[in-house]
């Protein structure tokens, strides 16, 4: 299979661990044994504190933005030290250069491409045009919820939704200021326009990311 993994910032870098970098280097060797791996790193609370500098000195979004990409290459940059050998040496830039990384046979690992949307919009469009079997978007909860579990109390788990469902789920939270949508708006019409099977799982433990791989149900299933 062809797999894309999101793995959130929040997940792989809330605070830098070496120790977390190597626990999801060890999990990602053991599915890229038999799968074409590619992986999108998050930018993490570096990427929020640079922006936030950046913010108070006065900077426009999109140059918010240009720095919060740096930080998720970096994020890349430490997975792909992790990884030694199994990774291609460096995050490419495009999407373009990760097809043709991952030619090498090993595991590709990237941030950001561009201003305006976040690394799950990457993982989306990554998946697309690699022809991807399968895309894990490894966030902070351990799926899509109705509403935010940790402000509504009787928020319930979807096991499995269509993406036009998750649309609606994001549109509705995304109207909510500081909400934290499951995956990006962006991400969520890619992935309905290409029917990519997407499932949103906590990657806190990355365990979780190879059972979802080899088939047991973990997280919400996205799929028409
Ligand atoms: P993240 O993908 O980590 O954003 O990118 P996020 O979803 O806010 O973070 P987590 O997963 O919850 O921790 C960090 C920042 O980098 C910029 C955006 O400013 C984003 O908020 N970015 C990232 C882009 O502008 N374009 C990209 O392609 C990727």
């Amino acid at each position: 299979m062809i797999v894309v993994i999101s793995v959130g910032g929040s997940v792989l870098a809330r605070a830098l661990d070496p120790e977390k970098f190597k626990s999801y280097a060890l999990a990602l060797k053991e599915i890229s044994k038999k799968n074409t791996l590619f992986v999108v790193t998050g930018g993490g609370q570096a990427a929020r504190d640079y922006i936030g500098i950046a913010r108070q000195l006065g900077a426009d979004e999109a140059t918010c933005d240009l720095i919060g990409i740096e930080l998720t290459r970096l994020n890349a940059r430490l997975l792909i030290a992790a990884l030694d050998n199994d990774a291609y040496y460096e995050p490419p830039l495009d999407y373009k250069k990760a097809k043709n990384a991952s030619l090498s046979g090993k595991i590709v690992v990237m941030g950001g491409v561009a201003p305006g949307q976040t690394t799950d919009a990457v993982s989306a469009v990554l998946a697309e045009y690699t022809g991807a079997d399968l895309l894990i978007n490894a966030t902070a909860i351990d799926g899509v919820y109705t509403s935010d579990p940790k402000k509504d109390k009787d928020a319930t788990k979807f096991e499995s939704m269509t993406p036009k469902q998750l649309i609606e789920i994001i549109i509705r939270t995304e109207m909510i200021a500081g909400a934290n949508s499951p995956t990006d708006l962006l991400a969520a019409k890619i992935i309905e326009r290409s029917n990519i099977k997407t499932i949103v799982l906590n990657g806190e433990n990355p365990q979780n990311i190879i059972d979802a791989v080899y088939g047991e149900h973990i997280g919400t299933v996205i799929q028409k």
